[in-house]
């Protein structure tokens, strides 16, 4: 083990809360489950609070103040609400994690309305409902993170997902923005886009389509969700410290 490494403290995060959305599952169970190994104290939030319960209790198990909440996250006041109530429970809010996110795959001409009227809703207006219902108490605290999951298709574009590529392309300039607007009173605003995970969002997509996405990644496999728990565990902690308005990119290499 190098000096660097044995300098690191064991659980860097130990104080702080924070808040991940669409905790229920996939990368944001596994979001939780980590910033909560790190030794924050989680607020798990998905739909219904029922479903995040599983992923609060297994913080619960490596944590101290892990909690399940349930609100739809593109429901502007009620995020509103939400975000005080987090705040007044954990303590205040230190990180935030915007992963909440849903598609409607189609192509350009056969998509409706609805199918892109609710995936910006969700992932576009989702994102921003959070970023600006905590930014204020974060600010005032001048200090914290803003993690928002946005996706490598919202830089490279993709086939019959104009409707999540836009959400997701806007997610990326919602956090340069918000990076410009904010880090001056000491939060960093960051983004993730992830490339093909493994989850229940890609686990529909056919044996034969799979199998040429996997093709096309240079690591030759598809990821993992604690491979994007990572990325955000080291936003979250003192590396992400001086990195602000980013977007890193977890694909194996896909948009290479
Ligand atoms: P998933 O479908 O397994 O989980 C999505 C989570 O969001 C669930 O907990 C769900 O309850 C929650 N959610 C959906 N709509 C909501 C709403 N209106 N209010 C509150 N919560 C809501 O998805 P997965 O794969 O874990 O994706 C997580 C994030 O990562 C999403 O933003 C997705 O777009 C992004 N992503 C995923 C990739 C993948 O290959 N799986 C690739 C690139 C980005």
């Amino acid at each position: 083990m190098s000096d660097t490494t044995q300098s690191q403290p064991a659980r860097p995060l130990e104080g702080k809360a924070a808040l991940v959305t669409g905790a229920s599952r996939g990368i944001g169970r596994a979001i939780a489950v980590h910033l909560a190994e790190l030794g924050a104290r989680v607020a798990c939030v998905a739909t219904r609070v029922e479903n995040a319960e599983p992923t609060a209790s297994a913080c619960a198990d490596l944590t101290d103040g892990a909690r399940a909440y349930g609100v739809d996250v593109a429901d502007h006041g009620a995020v509103a609400d939400l975000v005080k109530q987090v705040g007044g429970d954990l303590g205040g809010i230190d990180i935030l994690v915007n992963n909440a996110g849903i598609t409607r795959d189609q192509l350009l001409m056969r998509m409706s309305e609805d199918d892109f009227d609710s995936v910006i809703n969700v992932n576009l207006k989702g994102t921003w409902n959070f970023v600006k219902a905590a930014a204020r108490p974060l600010m005032k605290a001048g200090s914290g993170r803003i993690i928002n999951i946005a996706s490598v298709v919202g830089v490279t574009g993709n086939a019959g997902q104009a409707n999540y590529a836009a959400s997701k392309a806007g997610v990326i300039g919602l956090t340069r923005s918000a990076a410009k607007e904010l880090s001056g009173r000491g939060v960093a605003v960051n983004a993730i886009a992830p490339g093909f995970i493994e989850t229940d969002m890609t686990s529909e997509i056919p044996e034969n389509e799979r199998a040429k996405l996997v093709s096309a990644i240079p690591l030759s496999r598809m990821g993992a969700s604690e491979e994007i728990a990572a990325a955000v565990g080291f936003l979250a902690g003192p590396g992400g410290a001086y990195i602000t308005g980013q977007t890193l990119i977890v694909d194996g290499g896909l948009s290479l």
